[in-house]
């Protein structure tokens, strides 16, 4: 896949670094837009270096790929099968809900036609904000997909929801993404179950069997990347792909749960 990776100035810019060659190993093709804040934090050497490619972007230097340099935007949008937005800042995901375009990747987010790929990261209350809030709302609606930030520890010392989501995460939403739809299966509501079955017979012993949950985790990850919405019911303690609604089921032992009987002697 053609993936223009675009890298804006928050702290978590250093971790494009990565994601853009773990994409390169992946066989993609990936072009680096830097923004102006964004290369204050990491350089387009470094990126171009990582990708093979030019890093174009806020840097005149780094404007290489010109085939046309009055359309630089316009080629590169066309270039791309998708947009990655990693990081993501406030002001970005300000800058294309309302449809502003004032340096090289704000303006490709508006000159794609392509598909786009926001993996927002920012300070807790920034990213609770109800502008922020409304803006990741807008981009939706434009049929965009956001990778939500995780929890944890934030740059900034504190505890709370803004951190860069796993790049793991990241990678497959690219790819899931780039994978082709089926159109039976586009918005149907699909149920998966997957193992393994767990039921307490008392305090410390459990009926089960060796079944991991793999297979229908897959099967689950396949429905969803051709557009079905699933819903997962999984009996093990597997990571659950993103993006399905997951119910979590074992069977507990209950005080009063009918006891086995055992043979007598
Ligand atoms: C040290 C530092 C860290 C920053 N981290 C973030 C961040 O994680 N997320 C964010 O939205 N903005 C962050 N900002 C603010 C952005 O850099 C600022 O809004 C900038 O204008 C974004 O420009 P861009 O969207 O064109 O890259 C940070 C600023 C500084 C100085």
């Amino acid at each position: 896949m053609k993936i223009l990776l675009g890298v804006t100035g928050g702290i978590a810019a250093y971790k494009a670094a990565d994601l853009a060659r773990m994409l390169v190993k992946r066989g993609h093709q990936v072009r680096c837009c830097l923004t102006e804040a964004g290369s204050r934090f990491i350089t387009p050497l470094t990126l171009a270096t990582l990708t093979g490619e030019p890093c174009f972007g806020a840097n005149p230097d780094y404007h290489e790929w010109r085939p046309n340099p009055k359309v630089e935007h316009v080629d590169l949008a066309r270039w791309a099968d998708l947009v990655a937005v990693v990081p993501a800042t406030a002001d970005i995901l300000g800058k294309t809900a309302n449809g502003l375009a004032n340096d090289l990747l704000s303006t490709i987010l508006l000159a794609t036609t392509g598909k786009v790929l926001w993996a927002p990261a920012m300070n807790k209350a920034m990213w609770a904000h109800p502008a922020v809030q409304a803006n990741v709302a807008c981009v939706r609606g434009f049929g965009h997909s956001i990778v939500e930030p995780a929890e944890g520890m934030l740059a900034c010392g504190e505890e709370g929801t803004g951190k860069l989501a796993e790049l793991v995460d990241i990678l497959e939403a690219i790819e899931a993404l780039g994978r082709p739809r089926i159109p039976i299966l586009e918005g149907k509501r699909i149920l998966v179950t997957a193992g393994p079955t767990r039921e307490d017979l008392d305090p410390v012993r459990t009926l089960t069997n060796r079944s991991s949950g793999a297979m229908g985790i897959e099967l689950a990850r396949a429905l969803r990347d051709a557009g079905a919405q699933v819903h997962l019911v999984l009996g093990g303690d597997l990571k659950a792909p993103r993006g399905i609604q997951v119910v979590r089921v074992r069977t507990p032992w209950r005080i009063n749960a009918p006891s086995i009987s055992h043979p007598k002697r």
